[in-house]
């Protein structure tokens, strides 16, 4: 086991790692959790990962349990790198690729961070978790709960995809559907949660989603063997994925496998839910929340992101850019990408593509750049969204 502690993202304060903590005890901000990577380099190689498992903890010398029997496990991760020919053919790049995250457990990259979540979770003993969500991260959480042996608390906008609703009922979860947005389902978790006795697994509040969802820049590496594209095109709410990605890159490089060179990393929101975008645009570190969110893109409606400041920073320090796109394109794209190549992407997944049609109309992406969308979910689960 190779954490040596948890470091405020913003105060840089140090915070014991062998007890449950949510945000930073001084200033409220995410905690990150650090290791000592020398010590990781020595076993976790380029070359000993050959043999190892196919999921996420083919990693686990920078991963942060302690007890292997801790590990709660669904196979997460290990997602195919697909090449896009077609689509790049259609929109004019030639190293195309979709990182398809739609082949986890529960159809999404939430797979990742709460398999991490739920294992830490276990570990240091809490026994009831709740989350607020858009939908995907609920189901996630409440499979892993559920395989935990820990009880799980789920509260969603009430027009949340059906298919989320159902897969939590499904999988043993207690669901609340509220009125309003992923915001108010959040301020009722925090409400209630020290009343309940509910540990709060919600996006950035705790320590270890985001590095189960770090992995996803340690697989990029591997699959394209030890090099990174030069764009990364990211659907982001609570740009959880983008900031991970953005920690493995540092921790690969600390332990000796590549340079400072970093992918652009571009953040795709809807354009009726576009906070990150417009912070940007406006030359803020911090978003303000976006007034009456609304999009289909139900991962997308997100109109606060704690993590904010660490999505604009790892946008702007790689020399990338925020985009926002409308529903209409984001549907466009789904029905382009699955005709093209044969994914059906979640709308989120989709907004990747007229994103990249943005970028490509003002050159800040060139025809023999290397480019990888991510499709972060399962387009089988928005089925209101398509008809
Ligand atoms: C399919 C999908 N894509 C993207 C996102 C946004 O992810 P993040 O909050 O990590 O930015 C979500 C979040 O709910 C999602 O469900
Ligand atoms: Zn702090």
């Amino acid at each position: 086991m190779n954490v040596t502690h948890l470091e405020c993202a913003a105060c840089h304060l140090r915070h014991e790692a062998r007890r449950l903590h949510n945000l930073c005890r001084e200033c409220g901000k995410p905690l990150l959790v650090r290791y000592d990577l020398e010590t990781a380099a020595r076993s976790l190689t380029k070359e000993s990962l050959a043999g190892r498992r196919a999921d996420l903890w083919r990693y686990r010398e920078v991963l942060p349990v302690e007890d292997d029997s801790n590990i709660i496990s669904l196979g997460e991760g290990w997602t195919p790198l697909l090449p896009a020919p077609n689509l790049g053919k259609l929109v004019g790049i030639d190293k195309l690729y979709i990182k398809d995250e739609s082949q986890n457990p529960t159809q999404s990259f939430k797979a990742r961070g709460m398999s991490a979540a739920v294992s830490m979770a276990k570990e240091l003993g809490a026994q009831k978790l709740a989350v607020p969500s858009a939908g995907n991260a609920a189901g996630a959480l409440a499979a892993y709960a559920a395989r935990a042996g820990l009880e799980c608390f789920i509260f969603m906008p009430r027009d949340t995809p059906r298919a989320n609703v159902i897969e939590c009922e499904q999988t043993g979860a207690h669901v609340t559907l509220m009125d309003g947005l992923i915001t108010d389902c959040g301020a009722e978790v925090g409400r209630r949660k020290e009343a309940e006795g509910w540990f709060d697994v919600s996006t950035l509040k705790e320590p270890y989603r985001v590095e189960g969802k770090k992995t996803l820049g340690y697989e990029l590496a591997e699959q394209l063997d030890w090099t990174l594209p030069d764009v990364i095109v990211y659907p982001t709410g609570g740009g959880t994925g983008l900031i991970g990605m953005w920690k493995a890159f540092d921790e690969m490089e600390q332990m000796g496998w590549m340079g400072s060179k970093r992918p652009r990393m571009v953040t795709v929101q809807a354009s009726g839910c576009a906070p990150i975008v417009r912070a940007f645009d406006e030359g803020k570190r911090f978003a303000d929340e976006f007034p009456n969110a609304s999009t289909v893109a139900s991962g997308l409606r997100v109109p606060r992101a704690i993590g904010d400041f660490l999505i604009l920073d790892a946008i702007r320090d790689s020399g990338g850019t925020a985009i926002a796109v409308t529903d209409e394109e984001l549907i466009e794209a789904t029905r382009e990408i699955g005709a093209a190549e044969g994914v059906f992407c979640a709308p989120e997944g989709a907004a990747c593509l007229p994103a990249l049609r943005k970028m490509l109309e003002t050159n800040e992406v060139e025809t023999g750049e290397t480019v990888v969308l991510f499709n972060t979910g399962a387009g089988v689960k928005y089925l209101e969204a398509f008809s």
